[in-house]
């Protein structure tokens, strides 16, 4: 039974810092990461390479199950190929966020999700990691941001990776994936009644790590 295996389950907006905390707190405690976001943009990323439309269910949700995707260290592979930044992009964001709206690709993902759930534990972040993959994660945390902050921050973490940004454009973008994330029918962006909340607004990296660290060992 896996169900001995340490969760902890770290959802919330886009851009809100859940991926750099989450990575962090992994290396802190020495557990697996995943990024379950990955998924769904390499799935959005593998659909566009196959000429799938992003409303075709059916065929996303067979393409999602056959994905061959592996993770090292923060490289992603597609059949076995580095996929790079060409999944960080706004427009992957927004191709993720679509696809990932459709509940046969979402089922069709959950098992993929799953077995990264490995001694002597994961850390992992998303919008239902705590809501649907993981239940019975030990911590979970909605951690967020105000919009203007999780804008200020993608644009920075964009133009230090030599992407053309615009702030205003960033805004409204997240904030409209934020809205389509959060509206969808199947497993929406939500604070779980058992999530902790962490607002981010104002606090450090370092500041945010603490509380998950925490949290887990108050838990433990
Ligand atoms: O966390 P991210 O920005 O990399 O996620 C990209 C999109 O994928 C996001 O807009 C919604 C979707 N997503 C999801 O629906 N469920 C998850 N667990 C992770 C991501």
């Amino acid at each position: 039974m896996n169900g001995a295996i340490p969760v902890i389950a770290i959802d919330g907006p886009s851009a809100s810092g859940k991926g750099t905390v989450a990575a962090l707190v992994a290396r802190e405690l020495g557990f697996h990461y995943l990024d379950s976001g990955a998924i769904y943009r390499v799935a959005a990323h593998a659909a566009a390479r196959a000429g799938v439309a992003l409303d075709d269910e059916a065929a996303l949700a067979s393409l999602a199950r056959a994905l061959d995707l592996r993770f090292d260290g923060i490289e992603v592979y597609l059949d076995g190929q580095p996929v790079g930044d060409a999944i960080r992009t706004e427009d992957a964001g927004r191709a993720a966020s679509r696809i990932a709206a459709l509940p046969d690709v979402r089922a069709a993902l959950l098992d993929l999700q799953r077995d990264f759930r490995r001694p002597p534990g994961l850390v992992t972040d998303g919008r239902d990691m705590g809501s649907v993959v993981f239940p019975d994660a030990r911590v979970k945390v909605f951690l967020t941001a105000s919009a203007e902050e999780r804008a200020k921050r993608r644009y920075k973490q964009l133009i230090e990776k030599g992407f053309d940004a615009n702030l205003a454009a960033l805004f409204q973008d997240l904030t409209e994936r934020d809205a389509r994330d959060a509206a969808r029918a199947s497993a929406p962006l939500k604070q779980a009644a058992d999530a902790l909340l962490l607002d981010t607004t104002g606090l450090s990296i370092d500041q945010a790590v603490f509380f998950v660290i925490d949290a887990y060992r108050a838990a433990a």
